[in-house]
């Protein structure tokens, strides 16, 4: 029945994943896909999240369904993580909220929320260069997608002349998607006071952002100042929609664990919104999975153990910051003449290097260093013992 059924290629970041696993040189680097790793190159399980998790198994819970929209206490402590204590939308109810299956399922909910409710044109426009997934995940919703300009290859940092002109040419009412921090591939942010330009343009043309907040935690070590956009787009007027995951700042990839919240402009309007993600989620999975939710809700929901999860997020982003710092050391060590000042002004879990696709196929055939085609590695991969090699091994391709 499926002669006609084409090879596919394979996934552009987890795919990378396959090819490593398939390397047998021991010295191998795996520096694609997003995940921390300890400084011997390990997996994470956070302590906080031990400790949760602890906590929750002595709970002796039952595995009944949770409701459509998820565990109500994780999702109250996540949208107070996002917004914040002092966000007037959220003490006056008008934030509709569900739990999902981590960034991606929040991602695909408010792609379909969108195409079905959304009042204007069903085009979203995201940054040149994005996540991987982002085309997939909203053309599979039914959007059409569009670009705006984003990073400077010359500069190698943000074109912020070139989105704003961006932002101010899509027609009214256009939606945008915004990496709220710590952008993904780039490692390229606007500053505060680029933020306040880009949410005035975005006022002005009536458009709709809907934040992807991946990293909240991992740009700066510090929840609240990596939530900045989200928060001062809000006071601006804005009413935007937010996906969040708990896959990085909690080392709960598996777990899946995450939300999709949109602001609204009263209760009962955030009522009607409500019933209709309920009617989205339904035919999609019915109710997500409650351990992980659990899990983060004990983190977020306990002083104790939410300031202890705060400073093991900081110490994530800070063995990150080092390793970027020791990378560039290690390539100018070796005479590299080229300029590696980005590797440590970049921010968040990845640094675009710059290399093409022909030095990263290089680096994974000759050196069984792997990482996206797009010149993106993961810092989170670096180790203060494998640093030196994969010095060595960009040395070699790029010089
Ligand atoms: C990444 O960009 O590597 C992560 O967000 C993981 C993923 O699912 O792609």
């Amino acid at each position: 029945a499926w002669s006609q059924v084409q090879q596919g290629p394979p996934d552009a970041i987890l795919g990378i994943t396959e090819a490593f696993k398939k390397d047998s040189n021991p010295k191998k680097i795996n520096l694609g896909v997003g995940a921390y790793r300890d400084d011997k190159g390990k997996p994470y399980v956070l302590p906080s999240v031990k400790e949760a998790e602890q906590k929750v198994v002595k709970a002796n819970l039952d595995k009944e369904y949770a409701g459509i929209t998820g565990v109500p206490e994780f999702a109250k402590a996540a949208a107070l993580l996002a917004y914040g204590p002092d966000s007037a939308a959220l003490q006056e109810g008008r934030i509709a909220i569900t739990q999902s299956i981590s960034g991606t399922g929040a991602l695909r909910i408010g792609g379909a929320f969108l195409q079905r409710h959304y009042p204007g044109a069903k085009t979203i426009y995201i940054p040149t260069p994005s996540w991987a997934n982002h085309k997939a995940v909203f053309s599979d919703s039914g959007l059409e997608i569009k670009q705006y300009r984003y990073y400077n290859k010359d500069t190698i940092g943000l074109d912020f002349d070139g989105m704003v002109a961006d932002i101010k040419a899509m027609p009214k009412g256009s939606i945008i998607l915004l990496h709220a921090c710590a952008h993904n591939p780039t490692g390229v942010d606007p500053t505060e006071e680029q933020w306040r330009a880009i949410s005035d343009a975005a006022k002005q043309g009536d458009h709709f952002p809907f934040f992807d907040m991946a990293y909240q935690g991992f740009a700066s070590g510090d929840t609240n100042k990596d939530a900045f956009a989200l928060r001062y787009f809000i006071e601006q007027g804005h009413y935007p929609c937010l996906a969040q995951s708990f896959a990085k700042n909690m080392g709960l990839y598996g777990e899946r664990v995450g939300a999709f919240s949109i602001v609204t402009s009263s209760p009962e309007e955030k009522a009607r919104v409500d019933s209709q993600i309920k009617i989205l989620v339904r035919p999609l999975y019915s109710n997500p999975p409650v351990h992980g939710a659990r899990i983060a809700s004990t983190i977020l929901n306990d002083s104790a153990l939410n300031k202890q999860w705060l400073g093991e997020v900081k110490g994530m982003a800070d063995r990150i910051i080092k390793m970027r710092a020791l990378l560039k050391e290690n390539l100018e060590k070796l005479g590299s003449k080229h300029n590696w000042d980005h590797i440590t002004s970049q921010i968040g879990m990845f640094a675009y290097t710059g290399l093409t696709p022909e030095q990263m196929t290089k680096l994974a055939e000759e050196h069984s260093v792997y990482a996206t085609k797009d010149g993106r590695i993961s810092v989170a991969g670096i180790t203060s013992e494998n640093v030196g090699r994969l010095a060595e091994a960009i040395y070699k391709v790029k010089g």
